[in-house]
């Protein structure tokens, strides 16, 4: 059995995400330990309305969905009044930030300073929450450098897929050239409801009713959520220092039952389609959110529900597919997980 080491975890967002982590951690904690000698310890979890905990002596994650188990069961809320997200990472004493809070289109603001603060704190930091890889990776990576701290974000565009470390640690030397990905579960949901005959308003309260969209989903209707995909991917894997704000974005919000049917008819399937090249050697990489018709001929046919998909063109290794099927918070959960033991094995 290897050496156990503790790492002491503030986790802030303790939602669908959030509380997956701590189920998968408590029904693995064995396993961390035997296999991986790392034993994680909670000493702070952050809501915004639902408490917080602060423990810095270290709870274990069943300890930890104890504390919150007598509360409301979906949302679960700690005893201790909700703090800000910074004030309770210091206070904990932390050395890994696991950011779980929700997406800020207009910026990230909130996010990124979770970050800035676990970085300048001699914390190593993971984050879900794209919007900081969307909007000021370059930033938050010389600062992790400049500190010596480590910034992961496996589970922030493909969920657990490993989009990020498989291209890092398994393609190497190549170049992403550009990509081309249907990387939104709601959206695809709602252009597959209007194929069976409905209008926009229809499909998005079928799709919303089954669960698959928020109560608020303009970010995914309008694009923002891919947009922020398209700059967190281009970003890390292209150099791009785009942001959300450089990426044009059609909105589903105008396309007509007629529309999804004529292309169904044809055996073809409209799908928002996230696209990002760079133009020229050297040269910037623009990224676009646009409506598509894709024929069977098309790699990305089948992307559809909750399968995502992404097709990575490369220079060394031509085009390489990574798919997902049926994306949920598990999925999110495990990326967060995988992070958790890479920073651990220092990968
Ligand atoms: N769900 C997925 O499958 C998925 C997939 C990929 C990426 N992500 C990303 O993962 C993150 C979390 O998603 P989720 O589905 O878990 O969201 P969620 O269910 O809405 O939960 C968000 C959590 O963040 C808390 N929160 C909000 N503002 C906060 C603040 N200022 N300080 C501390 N906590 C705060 C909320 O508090 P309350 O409990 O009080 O509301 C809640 O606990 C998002 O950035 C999302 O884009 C999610």
């Amino acid at each position: 059995m290897p050496e156990l080491v503790t790492r002491r975890v503030c986790l802030l967002g303790f939602g669908k995400v959030g509380r997956r982590l701590c189920e998968l951690v408590a029904r693995n904690d064995d396993e961390l330990a035997a296999r991986h000698g790392l034993r994680l310890r909670f000493v702070a979890i952050g809501t915004a309305g639902h408490g917080s905990l602060l423990a810095p002596a270290g709870v274990s994650a069943a300890e930890a969905l104890e504390l919150a188990a007598d509360r409301e069961s979906e949302r679960r809320a700690f005893p201790e009044p909700a703090r800000p997200g910074v004030d309770l990472l210091l206070a904990s004493g932390a050395d890994v930030l696991v950011e779980a809070t929700p997406l800020d289109p207009q910026g990230g603001r909130l996010a990124i300073a979770h970050l800035e603060a676990a970085l300048g704190h001699d914390a190593d930091a993971i984050t879900v929450n794209k919007g900081p890889i969307a909007w000021d990776y370059r930033r938050l990576a010389a600062l992790a450098a400049a500190h010596r701290r480590r910034l992961l974000f496996e589970g922030a565009v493909m969920d657990g897929c490993p989009v990020f470390s498989l291209f890092r640690s398994c393609l190497p030397d190549c170049r992403l050239l550009g990509f081309e990905a249907v990387f939104n579960s709601t959206t695809n949901f709602i252009l597959d409801a209007m194929g069976e005959g409905g209008g926009f308003a229809a499909a998005l309260a079928q799709v919303q009713a089954a669960g698959y969209a928020e109560a608020d989903p303009a970010h995914d209707i309008d694009g923002h959520d891919a947009a922020a995909k398209i700059a967190a991917l281009a970003n890390v894997l292209m150099d791009a220092g785009m942001t959300p704000d450089d990426v044009p974005k059609d909105s589903i919000r105008d396309v007509t039952a007629e529309r999804v049917s004529a292309a169904r008819r044809a055996g073809r399937r409209l799908r928002v389609l996230c696209t990002a090249q760079r133009n020229g050697a050297g040269g910037p990489v623009r990224g676009a959110v646009r409506l598509a018709e894709l024929g069977p001929e098309h790699p990305l046919f089948s992307a559809g529900g909750s399968t995502l998909s992404v097709l990575l063109r490369t220079d060394l290794m031509g085009t390489v597919q990574i798919a997902e099927h049926g994306a949920l918070p598990e999925q999110t959960a495990y990326g967060i997980y995988s992070d958790l033991i890479a920073l651990h094995e220092g990968r």
